[in-house]
């Protein structure tokens, strides 16, 4: 039997996606000891094989096939943007994608003036302004602390994650207009799912059991 591969965004997110597969009877002894620098671990018994990635790499790994299934955020989907089937909405890591700025920054917003956008998600802030408010943006990437950009005068406002809204408030900064919800999903590589389909339907009906209960 060749193995399952399951790629996992490091973080928050891995810890909640290990802690389901448990769950389901799908555990990887291997992973939990926090202070080795393996970078793939295998539960043998069962012929699977999970990894850590960076969030935006999980999409990469599961369109080329290089992991057969995958958990990551709804935003790196959408920022991504890569050719996989998204079977289903594992109901953790529930947030919303914003976006944020000063009180003063609304009124510029409202009346569609050429404003400067601070991202990690230049796709989807593009999207977001260009395709549903036809509006005219200068987007700016940044790679983290986007909440920085308007404080030191980057940036008129930021399309970011708010989850609890403390990093907003510690900040001086309010939500402005809200993109869409996130949360995390499970992925799947179009041929994996055709050829290994039993074996992961089943790891899907599972999942899909315990969210449905919570
Ligand atoms: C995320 C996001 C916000 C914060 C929101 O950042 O970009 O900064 O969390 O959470 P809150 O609403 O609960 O305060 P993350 O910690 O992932 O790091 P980053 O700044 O490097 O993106």
């Amino acid at each position: 039997m060749r193995y399952l591969t399951v790629a996992l965004a490091k973080g928050r997110l891995a810890d909640k996606g290990m802690a389901l597969f448990e769950r389901i009877g799908i555990g990887c002894e291997e992973m939990k000891d926090k202070s080795s620098r393996k970078l793939i671990f295998v539960n043998e018994e069962l012929k699977m094989r999970f990894f850590l990635a960076k969030a935006n790499d999980v999409p990469t790994y599961v369109e080329y096939g290089a992991a057969d299934l995958g958990i990551v955020g709804k935003d790196t989907l959408l920022e991504e943007g890569r050719k996989l089937y998204e079977v289903l909405d594992l109901g953790m890591g529930r947030c919303r994608m914003c976006v944020c700025g000063p009180e003063e920054a609304r009124e510029r917003l409202q009346h569609h003036e050429l404003i400067r956008v601070a991202t990690k998600y230049p796709h989807i802030a593009k999207d977001y302004f260009y395709n549903k408010k036809y509006q005219t943006v200068e987007i700016i990437k940044l790679n983290g602390s986007i909440e920085l950009a308007p404080i030191v005068g980057l940036a008129d406002v930021i399309v970011d994650i708010v989850e609890t809204g403390s990093t907003l408030k510690e900040n001086g900064l309010v939500i402005l207009e809200e993109v869409c919800g996130l949360s995390a999903r499970m992925v799947v590589n179009q041929v994996s799912m055709k050829r290994e389909n039993e074996r992961i339907s089943q790891v899907i009906k599972g999942l899909q059991k315990i969210v449905r209960e919570e």
